[in-house]
């Protein structure tokens, strides 16, 4: 008997299945002033004092704006059949509305095509959070008038780039756009407005719905449109299950996780989140929930660690106990000391991976699932030698990875993994101060170098099958 995520020899992946690496905009382009570029949110948050550690910018990131060709030739060298990057909006379209920046696209075509020298598949996703900052004046996500403008705006990527790129993402993560954008403030634009944060789910929502439909006007037959979510499988341990235990996994896996999956999925919010999370009208319209849930050919699963409750008492915290987000009473969220965590104190749980795609396969039979993002941050160094041997980082995809071999095993409807990330990037509110990389960058000289987690990868891409762990 093997245990879900654990290590037993070879695993193989079925033929055809996507290998590929993520990375997002404004965590890597720089270029932040280069040939037309409006700003965004991010530009405005990260000048904010004390927002960003060490006040850190995207103004330079990777300068992946002028080194694309570089990256390309590195994901290449690894094998990868796939990339997944984000468009900027503000940089195709500087204001959020109105004209477009002939330059901004320009410079997507070129990297397609660079790609497909290489005989790589671009995989774009349109929002990974850097939003116009001038539609954040007009009231960002909160407004309805935004989702429409992204929908404008989904319809002239498409046209500009639709021949060369198959398959397309809406939105990254809105659940993170909207807890740490407008309830927590961690993320752009900063603010801590429920009503506007309950508001921002659905137009988020609406927005995919609306650019859903605008990227089917345009994009040819057999192009494949799906949406990315953060999903955070929600564990009681066996041991310790009650009843008020079972009403706090369901009303957290609603909150977190239903909110955006039920409207995608079935057209409906979730029953047992509290209301205050929940859309109502007027801000939800007739017909809004049939245009969120029009058909999608995939669903993109972003995974990096679940929620554990167990009884406890919020207002006593023991240690490695926080209060449980779904505030039952009787209930803390914690972290169980057995397991690992990365340098950004994530739990490492590979398990969950396993349970996730399953779950998710029983739940909308038939969708394709990509793992969209999968990885983990490390205190990477360059050694003497001039190495970065990332050892955590390597058994960290070797866990995760031989849980994705076995969850397809066991019927997940999975067809592709993307490593989060290609390169070490602007890590949000972290700044440079977290690596995920699988290739290091030295932020002086924009040296990238491969660390042994890419060497590791690449192995993996090119025999379509997860070596055993090295000793
Ligand atoms: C995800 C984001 C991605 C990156 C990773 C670590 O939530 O989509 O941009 O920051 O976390």
């Amino acid at each position: 008997m093997t245990t879900p995520g654990s290590d037993s020899g070879a695993l193989s992946f079925p033929p055809g299945f996507i290998w590929g690496a993520a990375t997002a905009a404004y965590q890597i382009e720089g270029a932040a002033n280069a040939d037309g570029r409006g700003p965004s949110i991010w530009d405005t948050f990260c000048r904010l004092p004390g927002r960003v550690r060490r006040g850190d910018t995207g103004d330079v990131a990777c300068d992946a704006y002028h080194r694309y060709r570089e990256d390309v030739a590195l994901m290449s060298a690894l094998g990868l059949g796939a990339y997944r990057f984000s468009v900027s909006w503000p940089r195709v379209q500087p204001g959020g509305s109105g004209p477009v920046n002939q330059k901004g696209l320009d410079y997507y075509r070129a990297l397609v095509d660079e790609l497909a020298e290489h005989g790589i598949d671009p995989v774009v996703t349109l929002y990974h959070w850097d939003l116009p900052q001038e539609l954040q004046d007009s009231g960002g996500w909160a407004a309805r008038s935004t989702a429409q403008r992204f929908a404008e705006y989904a319809r002239l990527v498409a046209d500009a780039l639709g021949a060369g790129v198959r398959r397309w993402i809406t939105l990254n993560e809105p659940q993170v756009v909207v807890d740490h954008g407008y309830r927590s403030g961690e993320h752009a634009p900063g603010l801590r407005d429920d009503a506007g944060a309950t508001a921002a789910s659905h137009h988020l929502l609406l927005g995919h719905g609306l650019a859903t439909q605008a990227l089917r006007s345009v994009l040819p037959a057999g192009a494949e449109i799906g949406i990315t979510l953060d999903m955070h499988p929600v564990r009681v341990p066996a041991d310790a299950q009650s009843d008020s235990l079972e009403r706090a996994r369901v009303a957290t896996h609603a909150e977190l996780n239903g909110i955006y999956l039920g409207p995608v999925l079935y057209g409906r919010y979730p029953e047992h989140a509290r209301p205050v999370l929940l859309p109502q009208p007027p801000v939800v319209a007739a017909g809004d929930m049939a245009t969120i849930s029009q058909p999608i050919e995939f669903l993109g699963v972003n995974y990096y660690s679940p929620v554990y409750l167990r009884s406890g008492d919020p207002d006593d915290l023991r240690r490695h106990e926080e209060p449980a987000r779904c505030e039952l009473p009787g209930v803390v969220e914690y972290r169980p000391t057995g397991l690992k965590r990365t340098a950004m104190g994530w739990l490492v749980d590979a398990a969950g991976l396993y349970e996730l795609l399953l779950q998710l396969s029983a739940d909308a039979p038939g969708l394709a699932l990509y793992v969209t993002e999968n990885g983990c941050a490390a205190e990477d160094y360059i050694d003497p030698s001039g190495a970065i041997n990332d050892v955590e980082r390597v058994t960290y995809l070797h866990e995760h990875l031989a849980a994705a071999a076995r969850a397809i095993k066991d019927g997940a409807n999975l067809a592709g993994y993307f490593v989060w990330s290609l390169l070490d990037n602007f890590e949000w509110a972290w700044g440079y101060q977290r690596r995920f990389g699988i290739i290091f960058v030295d932020y002086e000289t924009q040296r990238r170098i491969p660390k042994s987690s890419a060497t590791f990868y690449g192995q993996v891409v090119r025999a379509n099958a997860l070596p055993p762990l090295p000793s």
